[in-house]
Parts: C-alpha cells; structure tokens; sequence
C-alpha cells in the first residue's frame, strides 16, 4: 500500500510496518533526521501535515495521523497547560477532511481529550482513542496495553526508548520541561503493527 504517515515524530507507530511504500510529513526538522536515520526507505518531506495532506490525500491508499496531542490531553489539563483557549484544532480538522474527502482508509490517533469527544473515536485502545473508516477487532484481553506514563524525566524517556526500541540522544525540544516528551508522544510499535495488520487482513 502507499501510505502517508502524518506527524510522523519518530516514527513510533511506523517502526513495524514492513513491505509499504511510505510517505512521512513531520513539521521538527531534528524529528525529521532522526525518522529518517530509522526509516530511510521512506520519503520525508519536513513540512506542514495538513498542507501536504490537502494536496496529496488522492496519492495514498491510506493515511495514518497523530495530531498533536499536547492541547488535548488530561494530564495537561490538569498542569493548566491545556486550555479551552489554547486547544489546537488540529485533530477536528484532520478528522473532518478525511472523513469528508478521502476514499481510502484513514486512521487518526489522539490521547483521550480531557473535554467530551467532539467526535466520537471509533475505537480505543488503552490511553489512545482512533478515528477511522475501517473496523478494527480488538479484544482488550488479548493485547497488552500500557495505562497512562506519568514519568516527565530523562529516565522517563530512557524507560519508554527501551520499551519501544527506539533510541536516540539527539535533543530535540532544548526548552521543554518534559525530556520524556518525543518518547511519550510516541505510538506504541505494537499498537501501530497490530491497526496495520487488521486493516491490510481483513
Ligand atoms: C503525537 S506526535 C506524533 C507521534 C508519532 N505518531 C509517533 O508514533 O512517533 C505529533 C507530531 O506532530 C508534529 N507536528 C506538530 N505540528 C505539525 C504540523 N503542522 N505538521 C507536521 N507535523 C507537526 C510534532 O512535531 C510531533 O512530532
């Protein structure tokens, strides 16, 4: 399949997707080389997501988006650092268009909103709710997933680079309060292997 991955990060939910001609858009040009050094298979274009997605969509079989989360999520809300004023509309936007304009499968990933669902997630699996086109069965008995990771620090992010095997030292945010961050923005490679594996057997 051509898929276009959105907000790629480091390519968190991509790491075990194999045999896919793959489109990466990532806005952090440091985020964009060290997705690039993990996947160099893939094209990578540094850039707006939404942009990119608005003129291409029609190019792909599937488009796979994580919108920032940070605006949205619980444990933000309860810093203060997410507000109604500062929610990124980002995830609405990403939503409405695929739903409206894209005839391929589209699955959008977010963290559980600290405000109800605007729309509602076709599924959820552990802290991660999906919006899609495409059936997923998941039987949460049988999948491990990991609750909410609270842990802000280097070793935070030390602990969820080993869990995922994703590891890099490259400093990414030099301000932010959170070294965790990139690592805790990150998709579970299960998570993501497991949506592609359902969509492509079914
Ligand atoms: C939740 S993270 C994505 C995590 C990724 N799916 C993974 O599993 O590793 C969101 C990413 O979107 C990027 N981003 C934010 N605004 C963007 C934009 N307008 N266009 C492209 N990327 C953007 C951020 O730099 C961040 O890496």
């Amino acid at each position: 399949m051509k898929i276009l991955n959105l907000f790629a990060g480091v390519g968190g939910n991509r790491k075990l997707w194999k045999g896919h001609q793959i489109t990466a858009v990532e806005i952090e040009p440091k985020l964009c080389k060290v997705y690039a050094r993990f996947n160099p298979e893939d094209t990578i274009i540094c850039g707006d997501a939404m942009e990119y997605l608005k003129s291409n969509y029609h190019k792909f079989d599937m488009v796979w988006a994580s919108p920032p989360c940070q605006s949205h999520s619980r444990m933000n809300y309860a810093n203060k650092r997410a507000t109604e004023e500062n929610r990124c509309p980002m995830l609405l936007d990403c939503i409405k268009f695929l739903q409206t304009h894209f005839k391929g499968i589209f699955v959008v990933e977010n963290v559980r909103p600290y405000y109800e669902f605007e729309i509602l997630p076709s599924y959820i699996i552990g802290r991660h709710c999906f919006w899609s086109n495409k059936y997923i069965h998941f039987v949460p008995e049988s999948y491990p997933v990991s609750g909410i990771f609270k842990e802000c620090t280097l070793k935070g992010k030390r602990i969820l680079q080993d869990k995922y095997d994703i590891h890099f030292d490259d400093k990414i945010y030099l301000s932010a309060h959170n070294p965790a961050q990139v690592m805790r923005n990150c998709v579970d490679p299960l998570i993501g292997q497991f949506i592609l594996n359902q969509i492509t057997n079914s």
